[in-house]
């Protein structure tokens, strides 16, 4: 999506305008981002399948009217209607990655990793 810069610049936190929607933020990459994200004012949705148990991390930010979590699969397009809602920006960092496990499940890295995405 376009870069609304003007926008961005007007605000004290440079991001309050913006709404970001991080696919797979709970992360090891997203468990940076988000945080920043928030501290920069813009409102996170993080959406993710919690395959590795790492939802306890989102209870950082929960009931926080910027931040909302979705437990959603990259692959369900249709839930994504809703998700995108009012999203000014999308992060993808959802995927099983690396070698080791998408050497182990080849199939599933490929529909998430390649036909997913
Ligand atoms: N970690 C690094 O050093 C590094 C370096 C360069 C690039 N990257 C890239 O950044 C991205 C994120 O990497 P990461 O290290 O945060 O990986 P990660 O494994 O910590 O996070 C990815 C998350 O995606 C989630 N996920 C998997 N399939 C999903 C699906 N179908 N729907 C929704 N969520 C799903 C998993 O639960 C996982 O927690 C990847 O594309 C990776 O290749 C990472």
């Amino acid at each position: 999506m376009k870069h609304d810069a003007k926008n961005a610049k007007s605000d004290s936190g440079g991001m309050s305008r913006r709404h970001v929607l991080v696919v797979g933020g709970a992360g090891y990459v997203g468990s940076v981002l988000v945080p920043y994200l928030l501290s920069r004012g813009a409102s996170v949705t993080c959406a993710h399948l919690l395959l590795y148990g790492n939802g306890p991390l989102m209870l950082t930010y929960w009931g926080r009217p910027d931040f909302r979590f979705v437990n959603a699969d990259l692959r369900d397009a249709a839930c994504y209607g809703s998700i995108l809602e009012g999203v000014t920006d999308v992060v993808l960092l959802a995927s099983l990655v690396g070698d080791p496990i998408t050497k182990r499940y080849p199939e599933q890295s490929r529909d998430i990793n390649v036909e997913g995405t």
